[in-house]
């Protein structure tokens, strides 16, 4: 063979053999990146989260105590993991309240670093709100109180420390906020809380030993991806039901990853309310998307004997070829059984006529903005603490005009209010975003309208918040502050506060 001839041979089979290893690196990584819980043997029994003890004062003000602290749990046999939690080693007790009642939490933080407790889906006073302004010192006690005044609906609570919230409800810090009303109390709805009414708190896990892994995936943005999930803190949970009508108050906990709800056979579901409190009426689906921070209600129908999974299928607008795929948007999870017993207590049928949506119509806004997502900042501006980006008039009605400005997928999540869904890309939005909402899935090339109303108090000196709620987002910056003023007032000077306690 002619040297040139020799020298040509290598060549090819170098770049054959370079060719072959980088395609098959990625065919690793593309298959690899694929997560599929489906099929898992449910092993454990599903936790419940004790209902928060609460003493009332003589003035009727409702008074909780919350404590977070570090602790550990054994989430798979033998094997202690490092948490934090209120009250206990992981997430935290149920709270309970009605509308019109008064309501004062005092929150001790015993961890070794400053955090905050934000009341997800609370309309209250910015004072009281919980956000990154609201810092409570490793050692101190704050003690928010407000008035309960919106509709019965499923809340949340969680840390909110600029930059820091991912890891703090990673390890452990949410827990559910539930209230009532004189409509909740009326409906014959399923209503005994962790017998035919479950609060389902879900969220996405990877564990590194006997600890958690917290990391990211080299190839995704998102955020914390798991390789399972948990319900209430349990690892393949299932749930004995003894009532034809069970509840699933579902809460999307996760701090990046988007659920695509439905039953492994198929079954439809009753969607009876969302984020903010029931629907009008009933609707009969088969799927729901929540992405991280919302929550939605729903009412299965269980035949005696009979076990049904609750899954995560994968997701139908998550983006293009890439995001679906490194970004979580191909996964299923398996998330929880039902198991029905052999009798089952008779439950009445649903109501036809649920709550009343007490939201602005898009008639009613008197001003609109807009807002453009990008992981690098919202209207091209990362978050400061010492900037009011948003200066909105008490009592007024407003349009947000809402679009992913990039290819990863965002939510948008808004303190202190509901609002009402207007249009999603122009169109009437489906069923599961009819009804009173305080997050909403911003996926890739959407855009959507909120209307909401804020009717105060003012206070031109603290600020809300609104920002993506996949919380690695949050945390580098997808953030901006708003104020509510009395109108022609202006916004006050803003300060950023102390981040190390001490100085
Ligand atoms: Cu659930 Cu500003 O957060
Ligand atoms: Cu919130
Ligand atoms: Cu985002």
């Amino acid at each position: 063979m002619s040297r040139l001839k020799r020298v040509l041979t290598l060549l090819t089979t170098v770049t054959v053999v370079v060719g072959l290893a980088l395609g098959g690196g990625f065919l690793w990584l593309y298959s690899d990146a694929k997560v599929s819980t489906a099929g898992t043997r449910f092993s454990q029994e599903l936790a419940v989260p004790p209902l928060a003890k609460s003493t009332v004062k003589s003035d009727g003000t409702r008074v909780f105590d919350l404590t977070m602290r570090a602790g550990s749990k054994e989430f798979r046999s033998g094997r202690q993991t490092p948490t934090w939690g209120f009250n206990g080693d992981f997430l935290g007790p149920t709270l309970r309240a009605e509308r019109g009642e008064k309501v004062r939490v005092r929150v001790r933080n015993t961890l070794g670093e400053e955090s905050t407790v934000h009341w997800h889906g609370m309309h209250l006073p910015a004072k009281m709100d919980g956000g990154p302004h609201q810092m409570v010192a490793p050692g101190a006690t704050w003690t928010p109180h407000w008035t309960v005044d919106q509709p019965a609906a499923s809340l949340w609570y969680h840390p909110h420390p600029h930059g820091r919230t991912e890891t703090h409800v990673q390890r452990g810090l949410a827990g559910m906020f539930l209230l009532d009303d004189d409509t909740s109390a009326r409906l014959a709805l399923p209503k005994r809380y962790g017998v035919d009414d479950l609060p389902v708190i879900v969220q996405d896990v990877r564990f590194d030993g006997a600890k958690f892994d917290h990391g990211h995936k080299m190839m995704s943005d998102t955020g914390f991806l798991g390789d399972r999930t948990m319900v209430n803190g349990t690892l393949e949970p299932y749930k004995e039901v003894g009532d034809e009508l069970v509840r699933l108050r579902l809460l999307n906990a996760s701090t990046a990853r988007v659920y695509h709800f439905g039953f492994a056979d198929s079954r439809q579901f009753s969607l009876i309310g969302t984020d903010g409190g029931l629907l009008e009426k009933a609707v009969a689906m088969d799927r729901i998307q929540l992405s991280p921070g919302e929550r939605a209600e729903v009412v299965v129908r269980m035949k005696p004997g009979e076990r049904t999974v609750l899954r995560s299928y994968p997701q139908k607008n998550y983006g293009d070829f890439w995001q679906s795929r490194f970004g979580g948007g191909d996964d299923t999870f398996d998330v929880l059984e039902l198991r029905a017993r052999n009798t089952l207590r008779p439950s009445p049928g649903l109501p036809a006529e649920l709550g009343r949506l007490e939201l602005p119509k898009g008639s009613d806004s008197e001003r609109t903005r807009f807002f453009g997502l990008m992981t690098s900042g919202i209207n091209g501006r990362r978050m400061e603490m010492g900037r009011v980006d948003e200066t909105v008039t008490r009592g007024t009605a407003e349009t947000w005009t809402v679009r992913n400005d990039d290819g990863v997928p965002h939510n948008f999540h808004v303190h202190d209010v509901q609002f009402r869904v207007l249009e999603v890309d122009g169109k009437q939005p489906p069923p599961e975003l009819r009804g009173a909402k305080d997050t909403v899935f911003v996926p890739a090339g959407r855009t959507v309208k909120l209307a909401m109303r804020f009717t105060g108090p003012a206070d031109p000196d603290t600020p809300y918040m609104y920002h993506c709620h996949l919380l690695y987002h949050e945390d580098i910056g997808m953030m901006g502050q708003f104020v509510v003023v009395e109108k022609g007032q202006k916004a006050g000077s803003v300060r950023t506060p102390h981040t190390h306690p001490g100085h």
